[in-house]
């Protein structure tokens, strides 16, 4: 044979690879609105960027038929590209080729890139699109997944970890998506769960559809496993890039810098009519934070899951950062099980790939009721406080409003390690609001008094006087200014600038507690 003729035959070879499992499932797969794991992939990376790895691999199994059938690349595609010209590894499994099943093979190509990753730092993402385990191969394939639980768990805070949940992702392959840090999933073609619609039925009794139990919006409004839910693979693909724009590439390099123009002393005239005058009304925190941010580009984070707190990314002088808010328009901002979750883990995310947190505070303190406290809202509180307290990162808080409480003490306060709090002149930082607090202390006075609403009245005058302020709190050095609401921007940047060398460490340890 001649080399033309041997690279004749590579080229064949090439081309079958690509075929994946033939064109009559290819055509299953674009009717139902789904892409190729190809043609994702030339969605996700950079235009011709992509290189792929492991094309010829081939299962080793005999069983069941299936040493009739050894399509090369076994059913999943590997390899490395660029997103913005930054290093990526990706995997993209191949629904058409036995359902994307995961094989002993199939597993060691994802292994393969993932321990690449991890040498060059450079973050992961998964495309998954898979009935699971490879039914055939028995134990082999569920070592193949505990060889990735394995990868995803030591990779975890130390390069990014992206799954895109793009078709089925049963039984515990849905494990590896939930150690990965970011979790998108598409509406009508995604599906998460840990058994099947039949397995509940037997065993619950419950019926349910697929949607019901596993569909994108199920996980991105009830459970929050999901943290992105897109309309279309397209939009999916590209969410993920945009993700991108701010996160670094691993726990040492910096994270990207924002691109925008827009001009760092900025006021915002708009600011000083946010907040109601009426300290009980509701205003949507979104509009302080876009007139803050660079340019008002704000990637939301778990957007439809506990929306009584909001997170995301954003550039603040061109800086990436991480928001976290409490959302007054939304049950009065309050923390609830779920919000502290959303945000304990969005938290450690930011801090483990030192992105500075910025975050603003209006929150009446913490859920009361059997259900918070039967749910473990003690425990779950404390998440978000452990989070805060261990996070390392520059952190920046804005009181607009509310500082009730214990949620005084856990939104990123000074005590722990708050670097630069700020609050505007409508800030009522106090253990509770001023009737609470009224209808406790003078409640035997209140009772004698003839006119008792009067005398609550005059009581809660004296109380907001006295407390429902930002004064009490700066003259103790709790807060370092009161601000006026309009340079919320130009002293956030300037802030944020000041700490780009900030050094500070956590005692040396194997790892902490955090009350799980
Ligand atoms: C081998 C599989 C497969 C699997 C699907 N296929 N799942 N082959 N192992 N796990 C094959 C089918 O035989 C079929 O082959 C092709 O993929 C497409 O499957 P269909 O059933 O025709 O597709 P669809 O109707 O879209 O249904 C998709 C599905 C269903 C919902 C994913 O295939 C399904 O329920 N599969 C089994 C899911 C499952 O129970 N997996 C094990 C979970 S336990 P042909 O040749 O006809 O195209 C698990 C444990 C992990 O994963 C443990 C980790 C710790």
């Amino acid at each position: 044979m001649t080399m033309r003729d041997k690279l004749d035959l590579l080229e064949k070879r090439r081309a079958e690879s690509e075929l994946g499992g033939g064109a009559k499932r290819l055509e299953a797969q674009h009717a139902k609105g789904k892409l190729s794991a190809r043609e994702r992939l030339d969605v996700l990376l950079d235009e011709g960027s992509f290189t792929e790895l492991d094309r010829f691999v081939t299962h080793r199994s005999n069983d069941f038929g299936l040493d009739k059938e050894r399509p090369y690349g076994d059913g999943v595609v590997t390899g490395f590209g660029r997103i913005d010209g930054r290093l990526v590894y990706v995997f993209s499994q191949d629904f058409t080729v036995f359902g994307g099943s995961l094989s002993e093979t199939h597993a060691e190509k994802i292994c393969k890139i993932m321990d690449l990753a991890m040498e060059n730092g450079a973050p992961v993402i998964g495309l998954n699109d898979s009935g699971g385990a490879r039914i055939q191969e028995g134990v082999v394939s569920l070592g193949g997944y505990a060889d990735i639980f394995l990868r995803n768990t030591l990779a975890s805070g130390v390069i990014p970890q992206i799954s895109a949940i793009l078709g089925p992702c049963a039984g515990g392959a849905v494990y590896s998506p939930a150690i990965t840090d970011f979790t998108f999933m598409v509406r009508g073609t995604s599906f998460m769960f840990v058994t099947g619609p039949n397995v509940v039925k037997t065993v619950t009794h419950e019926d349910v559809t697929m949607e019901q139990l596993g569909g994108a919006e199920t996980h991105g409004e009830i459970s929050g496993v999901s943290h992105f839910t897109s309309a279309s693979e397209l939009e999916c693909l590209e969410g993920i890039r945009a993700l991108f724009r701010f996160v670094p590439s691993n726990n040492v390099d910096a994270p990207p810098r924002g691109a925008g123009t827009d001009p760092r002393d900025r006021r915002d005239e708009a600011l000083l009519d946010v907040v109601p005058d009426n300290a009980n009304k509701p205003y949507d925190m979104h509009d302080v934070l876009k007139r803050v941010i660079d340019d008002g580009e704000f990637v939301e984070v778990q957007k439809d899951y506990a929306a009584n707190i909001i997170v995301g990314f954003a550039h603040l002088g061109g800086d990436s950062v991480g928001i976290v808010a409490n959302q007054p328009a939304v049950l009065a901002g309050v923390l609830d099980i779920s919000a502290s979750l959303k945000a304990a883990r969005f938290i450690r995310f930011c801090d483990a790939f030192n992105i500075p947190l910025v975050t603003f505070e209006d929150v009446p303190g913490f859920l009361p009721g059997l259900t918070q406290e039967h749910g473990g809202i003690i425990k779950h509180g404390a998440k978000l406080l452990y989070a805060y307290c261990e996070a390392t990162v520059p952190k920046l808080t804005v009181i607009t409003r509310k500082a009730y409480g214990g949620a005084y003490d856990v939104m990123s306060s000074k005590h722990i390690r708050g670097d630069y709090n700020i609050a505007w002149p409508t800030a009522e930082v106090a253990v509770m609001g001023p009737k609470g607090a009224v209808e406790i202390l003078f409640k035997k006075e209140i009772a004698e008094s003839k006119d008792p609403a009067k005398a609550t009245d005059a009581r809660v005058a004296e109380y907001t006087e006295k407390f429902a302020n930002p004064y009490v709190a700066a003259s103790r050095g709790f807060v370092d200014d009161i601000i006026d609401p309009r340079d919320t921007r130009p002293r956030l940047i300037a802030a944020l600038e000041s700490l780009r060398g900030k050094r500070a460490k956590n005692p040396p340890k194997k790892h902490g507690n955090i009350p799980l």
